[in-house]
């Protein structure tokens, strides 16, 4: 891993209709990873698509597959997502009884193992599981819908959280609200990979990759002297 922030954008606010194209098109305007937000209707109040829609898009880009479940239980369809080629799979510590089980059942199936925390979960909960962790993403809006609003008191969290995870080789990834004026925000306390949906999708195609670029350079202004490498 490099001192490089990932950009991730969600294809939660790609136009659906065009999914396969969409993706082609954020990859070749520099994402680095594609984001999947993937939501039951019931851990959280949106439903957006499961494995066979990711099955469809796998063949559009050789990038990584960000696979975040928004669905109680996750347990049961972890291997529906790694045989789809979703290369990291993240599960909510609310939404998971047995994180410790699930997450080692993630790195079974040969994929990376991701832990998520919605804004008002507190961080102990990753302490006991951090040696079975590739990636903590820390939601900075409460899941279920793109396009809301940064929530900035998660900020301090993620200063705590990359200080726990020390010199492991943890990604720290953040979600929701990111944009270039919250980038440098997040960036300054840590974080390596940002999710970002409405900041990357909008406008039209040819607009995707000017605003990859500044999200990429505000955040790595900001975080460039200080940042540890992963
Ligand atoms: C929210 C999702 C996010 C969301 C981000 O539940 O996990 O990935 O799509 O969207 P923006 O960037 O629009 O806040
Ligand atoms: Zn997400």
């Amino acid at each position: 891993m490099s001192q490089k922030t990932i950009i991730a954008p969600s294809v939660l606010s790609a136009d659906f209709s065009r999914l396969g194209e969409e993706v082609e098109a954020v990859c070749a305007a520099g994402a680095d990873w594609i984001h999947l937000d993937v939501m039951d209707g019931h851990f959280v109040p949106n439903i957006t698509f499961g494995p066979p829609i990711i099955k469809s898009i796998r063949n559009r880009t050789d990038k990584v597959f960000d696979c975040h479940l928004m669905i109680e239980p996750a347990e049961r369809y972890l291997e529906a997502f790694a045989v789809v080629g979703c290369n990291i799979i993240t599960v909510h510590a609310e939404a998971t009884t047995h994180l410790d089980r699930s997450l080692q059942a993630i790195r079974d199936l040969g994929c990376k193992a991701g832990l998520s925390l919605n804004p008002s979960t507190p961080e102990s909960v990753i302490e006991y599981v951090l040696d079975r962790l590739d990636l903590i993403l820390l939601m900075t809006v409460n899941p279920g819908f793109g396009g809301q609003a940064f929530i900035p008191s998660v900020v301090e969290k993620v200063r705590r959280v990359k200080s726990m995870i020390g010199s492991r080789p943890i990604h720290l990834e953040i979600d929701g609200g990111v944009t270039p004026e919250t980038a440098p925000l997040v960036a300054a306390a840590g974080a390596d990979v940002l999710v970002a949906g409405s900041a990357v999708f909008k406008g039209r195609r040819e607009a995707y990759a000017g605003n990859i670029h500044a999200l990429r350079t505000a955040a790595e202004d900001q975080c460039a002297p200080g940042r540890t490498a992963l």
